[in-house]
């Protein structure tokens, strides 16, 4: 038998066809709101450009005119170039800082940005999203995509462009200084071209890799340390390691290809650039002889070689953060552009007033429901739950119940049919009035880094400490809260790891109850706690759910007691309706399911 495979390293990544596109408009509206800024930095970057460019020419100036000059007596002319130069490089100075600085500004608002919005948009994706996609691809977008982007916002876009302007600039010169020598230069130009062109492809599709290897070693990484549990317990260590070596040496080979290609670009320019030093020199003091041309114009036409060919280098580094930051921008797009599919109403409606701690009707009529375009999961599902009815869901597994719950607490939207809450529709409600009415308690009872009170608030951001302490005196955790040595201050990162499952379903709980909504649903966790504290977390259930509808999933005989009604599921359909002890009498499916969990007790 083969080795089960359990890494999706083969899986390629969707982007949408017009990607490139998306990219750029993502990097006209990352930068719209800095146009001033843009445009000020374009004329600074035009006068530093024009200030590093001027220097030779003054130099040029002092060799063939001011320096016979000075021959003769005339020391006005050398010196008014020389200050000339002074002047010029002391203003590409300034202008260097000012325009660093400011650009190093500019690119961090912009990131900044940039990172917020993804992050929303990350958060308000729905559940169908963040079960399909791993946390780990967002985790790469987050970091080493920004980080891509952010290299080039803050060193290469200006550099890139000094560069460019400089070389444009140059060649303007040199044409103004000397015709026949700028002509050989430029035809030094041509081969460069092609150099360019032949880099431009290679390097693209290497960056390209880069960005698609890094992400899966950044899910693998995730991946592992989430499930870290589970890759200890069965020893999948050395698997996983395989794998991310094997992941990691794809990055390792796209990052050394894009470098190959690098070098490659950087010989041949470097070859380009001396052999056409080479021949200025031949055919400049070949023309000096001749008395064509001047020693000063020949001068400055090397130092403008040197100057030309000083920035073609700085392009090349240039352009591979431009290639590696596109390629994450593309990535960065491609989350943007994920619209989620559980979407708010433009127009809400609004639920009828309530008592606190009452509880709504919900009601599922005619709805289908499949996850994409799956087989259906639930068929064809209809149910009314009267208001502060406490429904127990069991069933095999893979019947649905999750599903069911899911699409009550509008994780997902159905198929077909509508699903409401005392008469109105999910998809009518907004956001908050949803949440707030809707609560769902998971298996994981999440605890987020923060105190013990932090994360009973998170039902309720608002509620003062009374409020806490007396959600958590109703579940039955005040006794052992307080008995932590900073009490509710305690930081659950340091105690989360020694909170029994029971106690963090306390916590849930207590949230819950803090919350105060409507209707509350649980995936009850199918752990099997000791009797004691199966106990606890049943009195602190009966106490949270007291008056509210409820719908809980159930995988203890404990919870079927306190429901009043008893729903069995079986293929996405309710086969057994009915109070627990009319199931439990009768000869159905829950009332063999009974018997076996009685005498699992025994
Ligand atoms: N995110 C998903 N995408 C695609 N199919 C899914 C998804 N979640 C569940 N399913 C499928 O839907 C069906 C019902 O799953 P569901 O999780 O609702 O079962 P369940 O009754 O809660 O089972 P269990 O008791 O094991 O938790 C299963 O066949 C499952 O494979
Ligand atoms: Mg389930």
């Amino acid at each position: 038998m083969s080795t089960p495979r359990l890494d999706r390293d083969d899986e390629v990544e969707q982007l949408p066809p017009d990607i490139a596109l998306k990219a750029r408009a993502l990097l006209k509206s990352m930068v719209r709101p800095h146009l001033g800024m843009a445009i000020f930095l374009a004329v600074i970057v035009v006068l530093t450009a024009l200030a590093m460019v001027i220097g030779p020419v003054f130099i040029a100036a002092a060799l063939d005119d001011g320096v016979p000059r000075a021959v003769d007596g005339d020391k006005g002319p050398l010196i008014g170039a020389i200050a000339a130069f002074i002047a010029s490089a002391v203003a590409s100075a300034i202008l260097a800082f000012t325009s660093t600085r400011l650009v190093g500004i500019t690119a961090q608002k912009i990131l900044f940005t940039l990172r917020a919005r993804v992050f929303a948009h990350v958060q308000r994706l729905d559940l169908g999203y963040h079960e399909k996609s791993t946390s780990g691809r967002l985790v790469s977008r987050q970091t080493s995509d920004m980080e891509s982007v952010q290299q080039f916002l803050s060193y290469s876009l200006f550099e890139t462009a000094l560069a460019l302007l400089q070389m444009v600039f140059i060649a303007v010169t040199l044409v103004v200084l000397d015709v026949p020598l700028a002509i050989v230069v430029f035809v030094g130009f041509i081969p460069l071209f092609f150099i360019t062109k032949a880099a431009h492809s290679t390097q693209r599709n290497a960056y390209r890799r880069t960005r698609t290897s890094i992400a899966k070693v950044i899910v693998h990484f995730v991946e592992t340390m989430g499930g870290i549990r589970a890759v200890q317990a069965y020893r999948r260590q050395p698997d996983r390691r395989g794998t991310l070596r094997r992941q990691d040496s794809q990055y390792r080979d796209a990052n050394t290809d894009a470098l190959r290609g690098v070098a490659w670009f950087a010989g041949w320019t470097r070859l380009v650039g001396n052999v056409t030093q080479t021949v200025i020199i031949v055919v400049g003091a070949w023309l000096v002889i001749e008395g064509w041309t001047q020693v000063g114009v020949l001068a400055a036409f090397i130092l403008y070689l040197r100057r030309f060919y000083g920035p073609l280098d700085e392009l090349v580094q240039a352009f591979n953060l431009y290639q590696s930051a596109s390629a994450a921008l593309e990535k960065i797009a491609a989350v943007l552009d994920t619209d989620p599919e559980v979407v708010p109403p433009s127009q809400p409606t609004h639920l009828p007033i309530r008592e606190q701690g009452a509880g709504r009707s919900v009601d599922l009529t005619h709805v289908r429901f499949s996850y994409g375009d799956g087989e259906d999961v639930l068929p064809r599902f209809d149910l009314r739950i009267p208001a502060g009815q406490i429904v127990a869901l069991v069933g095999a597994t893979g019947a649905g119940k999750s599903t069911l719950v899911k699409l009550v607490t509008r994780f997902y939207d159905p198929s077909e049919g509508r699903i409401t809450i005392d008469e109105v529709d999910l998809r009518d409600l907004d956001d908050a009035e949803l949440r707030a009415n809707v609560v769902m308690v998971t298996q994981e009872s999440f605890l987020f880094a923060g105190t013990i009170a932090d994360n009973i608030r998170i039902g309720n951001p608002d509620a003062d400490d009374e409020a806490v302490v007396a959600a958590a005196t109703a579940v039955g955790l005040d006794a052992y809260i307080r008995n932590l040595p900073n009490g509710y201050d305690t930081d659950v990162k340091k105690r989360g790891g020694r909170l029994s499952s029971g106690q963090r379903q306390l916590v849930s709980f207590a949230r819950v109850f803090l919350a105060d909504p409507a209707v509350v649903v649980l995936d009850e966790a199918t752990a099997h706690l000791d009797i004691p504290s199966e106990r606890l977390v049943q009195n602190a259930l009966a106490t949270v759910l007291e008056g509210r509808t409820a719908i809980i999933i159930a995988h203890r005989l404990s919870t079927v007691e306190i429901a009043d009604r008893v729903l069995v599921m079986d293929a996405g359909r309710i086969i057994e309706d009915g109070t627990p002890n009319e199931l439990i009498s009768g000869t159905g499916r829950f009332a063999q399911l009974h018997r076996a969990w009685k005498d699992s007790l025994v």
